[in-house]
């Protein structure tokens, strides 16, 4: 099969495309999927560049996201068969830990994420369990199916499973353009919250207005903190969601309303970012870790989209062998939305 792979980590130069073995059936559960299409995913940069610190076998096939269709499964395997049509969550545990018997695989010590430690989604074919297979909703194309797992998961799990984002409250989201914010927009016009974006680009505010977003902030000409308080007659806002962390930390603690929650998936621009320890007690702030998210989140996101039709917002597509094209979108943060491969001609 064509894939891209990388042979060592470094920048976008190690993107080969190529031939790949077939993955094959070696045991009774295995599932072999024909991917259609696939989405980035900014931990594909980080996989490429060997910021995660993982040892992985190389060469080494990138991608988070896929969606496809079966086209062979083990003997063993009842939940899925030949003919599905599947889009894929990207964990699998040890199954044997806490984490992995109360369904959060994605905690395990030892989870193993496509495109991680296991060969992922840049590619004509894959292999997965069939846990990790969930029918592509209805309403959807292939692109999109492969477009919503990861990103609309992790905002799942940040905004409802943890920060519990209600219908009358006010959200900031910082860094609109990225996958994860753009996709939070999305759900939480969805369950009734009013929205305050920010972004580098006039251009994406413009964006996020037409899908619903009530303000937008350009981060790179004020300070959107001072905005938010302004905007919200100094009250400010119930939720942040800030995934960008580095310089603008500080900001969002400032942006919040007293009894607000900061919830966070990534840092974007660094991990170490200054506090603001007397705000944090003052105002009795909370912040969310919050990483990737459970079956059940992905189950209860599933039952969502199906009751509210979302579209995931598709930024561009590029063929499987203009991956580092792609990637090159995402590094300069171009996008809106999330940027896919096409695998199928
Ligand atoms: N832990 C998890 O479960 C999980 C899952 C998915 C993602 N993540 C993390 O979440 C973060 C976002 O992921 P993604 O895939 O959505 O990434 P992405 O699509 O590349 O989005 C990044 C966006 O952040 C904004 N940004 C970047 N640098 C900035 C800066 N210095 N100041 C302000 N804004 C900045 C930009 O927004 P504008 O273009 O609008 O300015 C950019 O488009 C990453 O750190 C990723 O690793 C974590
Ligand atoms: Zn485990």
């Amino acid at each position: 099969m064509k894939a891209i792979r990388i042979h060592a980590h470094g920048g976008i130069d190690q993107l080969r495309f190529e031939d790949a073995p077939d993955p094959k059936i070696t045991s009774l559960r295995d599932v072999i999927v024909k991917l259609e299409a696939a989405a980035l995913n900014h931990i594909d940069l980080w996989v490429r560049m060997g910021a995660t610190g993982m040892k992985i076998p190389m060469p080494h096939i990138l991608g988070a996201d896929g969606a496809g269709v079966i086209v062979e499964v083990g003997n063993a395997v009842k939940s899925v068969r030949t003919g599905d049509k599947v889009c894929l969550y990207s964990f699998t545990g040890c199954g044997e830990c806490e984490f992995c018997l109360s369904d959060r695989d994605f905690m395990c010590i030892r989870v193993r994420s496509l495109g991680e430690r296991l060969d992922g989604t840049y590619a004509q074919y894959i292999k997965v369990l069939p846990e990790n297979c969930f029918p592509v909703p209805s309403y959807m194309t292939f692109a999109e199916a492969a477009a919503f797992p990861l990103v609309f998961v992790t905002l799942w799990r940040m905004l409802v499973t943890n920060a519990r984002l209600q219908a009358n409250e006010s959200l900031l989201i910082i860094g609109i353009g990225g996958g994860v914010a753009s996709a939070a927009l999305q759900v939480a016009k969805r369950i009734g919250a009013r929205v305050i974006v920010t972004s580098g680009s006039d251009e994406k505010l413009e964006r996020a207005k037409a899908l619903g977003g009530e303000h937008g902030i350009n981060h790179r000409r004020k300070n959107f903190a001072e905005e938010v308080q302004r905007l919200t007659d100094n009250r400010g806002v119930d939720v942040v969601l800030d995934s960008v962390a580095g310089e603008v930390w500080q900001k969002s603690l400032h942006s919040l309303a007293h009894g607000g929650r900061l919830v966070t998936c990534g840092a974007t621009a660094g991990g170490e970012p200054n506090d603001d320890v007397n705000t944090m007690v003052s105002k009795e702030l909370k912040i969310y870790g919050s990483t990737l998210g459970s079956r059940e989140d992905f189950r209860q996101l599933l039952s969502f989209l199906d009751a509210t039709q979302i579209h995931p917002i598709i930024d561009r597509k590029f063929p499987l062998n203009e991956a580092r094209d792609a990637q090159e979108r995402m590094e300069e943060a171009r996008q809106f939305g999330k940027i896919l491969l096409q695998i199928s001609d």
